[in-house]
């Protein structure tokens, strides 16, 4: 501590004896300290280094800088400060301090005061040594006797001289061939073809393409690395980390090309690249019952229409009603029409209005025009109605017979917490995605909802599909692509309601130098609208693909030609067979009735 506070001290009295010389590689690293964001520690052997020209030159140039004379505390330190600075005096007394570089985002500058000519080559060796034994690519390398910054170039296994801040991501922008370990596996936009002995042929599908085309601009050989069955994986109960997580977490790999929800791992070790594309967690459910042919033509229009038509029906019996009053009321003369109509009474005057309203209504012929010319305005207009009315039921119907109709599905998350079913997931982390953390009522009874079960020879979409009784969690994307055979069967129903939504992106170790690559490559795709055309792309094959399954096709009835067999007109029929039934009971008890008159009537 007392160093510390002695050293800057002497920071502050320096600052103003130290000559800058604006030298090239002092231009150099003034360019790159500016780009470094956040704090910069300077590792000092002594309190003499603090005089040194190129310490005082980062004290100037940097705000946020601690100064410690002992190199050993590095490890406590390094979370602290992301950037560091070492001065030694040759290459030796640098690679004492191999083991004490940590691989984090941050950046190095190991500044050497001399060398000579076989120090370059153990500058060399050592850059090399770092870069391939830890994967640390962010070290500059400071010659002092030669006023030089350089960097390891690990695709040409040489140092460059350092000309500004970004030759940096400029050697990471041609790989040179380098291979890369590349992982993708099967999922939602990608899928891989091996040849069945752990050595991956050839990947296909969205990911794979943004994957290859990443892999040209950046001119590496993709190695991709054979999947194991996590897939995406995450954290076990024991700590360690599984599929693609736990891989990137480990450094195993160096891209992963395929979509991952952005959230939390629970890991560090690892980031995401720019965002890809969107996507949803979906519930689905067994796709409700066919409303059966026979009382198919109930259900042509909704309730409501039904209830209007005989609303409209009693309504205009009633304004006829009026109108009829008002005009004998008043006295209004009739229509003089050939026939004198005998005289009717008051009550069978309204009885013959009441029937001639709805023979009116369906659409029948009326015998007889009433006798005043308002009631007759009033009677064409109502004829116009029913012919609006008319019309609506007939399309309606031969709709209904073209494409089936189901019972009401469940389409909020709401109807599906009160229909009861539970829902059955088939990865843990679903249970910490989907519901948790709501204040709605509705999400808590969901949440507790969910099971566990364990996928075994049937998938759940499968058991949804057959059995029905439960509902499933997937994304929504699945259900356009890989299961789009159960939506289109209808089979299976996806609730419209999606609780939750995610972006997507790949997974890199971290820190990787690749990141900064990668991401510009990316994000050029997606504002071409590249991956959209991919994705969409993916989206319009498994649509297609459906016609290579005669059986689904067999099942879809779409895009054919509906012939209209007898049992379509089944309700034609009952209703005839009751109307059969109902005359014959009456004109039974007429005749019952008619009997018994004639015998108690007196002779
Ligand atoms: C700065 O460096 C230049 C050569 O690059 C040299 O000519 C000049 O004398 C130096 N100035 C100081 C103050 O050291
Ligand atoms: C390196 O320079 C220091 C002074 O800066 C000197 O004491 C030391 O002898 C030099 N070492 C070599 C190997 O030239
Ligand atoms: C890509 O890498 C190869 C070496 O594998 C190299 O010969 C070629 O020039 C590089 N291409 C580009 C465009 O830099």
């Amino acid at each position: 501590m007392a160093t510390t506070l002695q050293l800057i001290m002497l920071a502050l009295v320096g600052g103003t004896l130290g000559q800058a010389n604006n030298t090239d590689h002092k231009q150099v690293l003034t360019s790159i300290v500016k780009q470094l964001e956040g704090g910069l520690e300077l590792h000092l052997r002594t309190s003499e280094d603090g005089g040194n020209d190129l310490v005082q030159f980062l004290m100037q140039e940097k705000s946020s800088i601690i100064i410690s004379a002992k190199q050993e505390e590095v490890p406590s330190r390094a979370k602290i400060m992301r950037h560091h600075f070492f001065i030694f005096d040759g290459v030796h007394q640098m690679q004492e301090i191999r083991t004490s570089l940590f691989n984090t985002d941050g950046f190095y500058i190991l500044a050497l005061e001399n060398n000579t000519i076989e120090d370059d080559v153990l500058l060399m060796e050592f850059a090399a040594d770092v870069w391939l034994q830890h994967g640390h690519s962010r070290i500059y390398y400071v010659q002092l006797s030669k006023k030089s910054v350089l960097l390891f170039n690990p695709f040409l296994q040489r140092l460059v001289v350092v000309q500004d801040s970004k030759t940096y991501s400029r050697i990471y922008k041609d790989l040179e061939g380098y291979h890369l370990r590349i992982y993708i596996f099967d999922s939602v936009y990608s899928s891989v073809i091996g040849d069945g002995e752990n050595k991956v042929l050839s990947v296909t599908g969205a990911d794979a393409k943004l994957a290859k085309t990443v892999a040209r601009q950046l001119n590496f050989t993709a190695d991709f690395v054979w999947p194991d069955d996590e897939f995406f994986g995450g954290r076990l109960a024991n700590g360690e980390y599984s599929g693609g997580v736990g891989r990137a977490h480990r450094g195993e790999v160096d891209i992963i090309f395929a979509g991952f929800f952005i959230k939390d791992y629970l890991t560090t070790h690892i980031q995401f690249s720019a965002a890809v594309y969107m996507d949803e967690l979906c519930l689905y459910v067994k796709k409700a019952q066919r409303i059966p042919q026979s009382i198919l033509p109930l259900f042509a229009v909704h309730m409501d229409v039904w209830l209007c038509f005989l609303l409209v029906g009693l309504l205009g019996a009633l304004v006829w009603l009026i109108l009829r009053a008002v005009n004998l009321i008043l006295g209004i003369e009739g229509v003089p029409d050939g026939s004198r109509a005998t005289r009717i009474s008051y009550f069978g005057a309204a009885r013959r209005i009441f029937v001639d309203t709805w023979v009116i209504w369906v659409r029948v012929n009326v015998g007889r025009f009433p006798p005043f010319h308002s009631e007759r305005i009033f009677v064409a207009s109502l004829c116009l109605v029913s012919v609006i009315f008319g019309a609506l039921l007939e399309s309606s119907l031969a709709t209904v017979y073209i494409r089936p109709l189901y019972y009401r599905d469940v389409n909020t998350l709401r109807e599906l917490d009160e229909s009861g079913q539970p829902i059955y997931i088939k990865h843990p982390a679903f249970k910490d995605d989907l519901f948790y953390g709501h204040n709605s009522e509705v999400y808590r009874r969901l949440d507790a909802k969910m099971m566990l079960v364990a996928e075994g020879e049937e998938r759940l979409i499968e058991m949804v599909s057959k059995r029905g009784g439960f509902a499933g969690v997937t994304r929504s994307a699945s259900l356009q692509l890989s299961d789009i055979r159960y939506v289109m069967t209808k089979k299976v129903h996806k609730i419209p309601e999606c609780p939750k939504n995610y972006h997507i992106a790949y997974v890199l170790p971290r820190p990787s130098p690749y990141l900064e690559e990668v991401n510009r490559i990316v994000l050029r795709l997606v504002a071409g609208g590249i991956v959209g055309l991919w994705t969409g792309e993916a989206k319009e094959r498994a649509k297609w693909s459906i016609q290579r399954f005669p059986e689904y096709l067999a099942e879809l009835d779409v895009g054919r030609w509906k012939v209209l067999t007898l049992s379509d007109v089944q309700l034609a029929f009952y209703a005839l067979t009751i109307g059969c039934l109902l005359s014959a009971i009456v004109c039974m008890a007429e005749i019952l009735l008619g009997r018994q008159r004639r015998l108690h009537s007196p002779k």
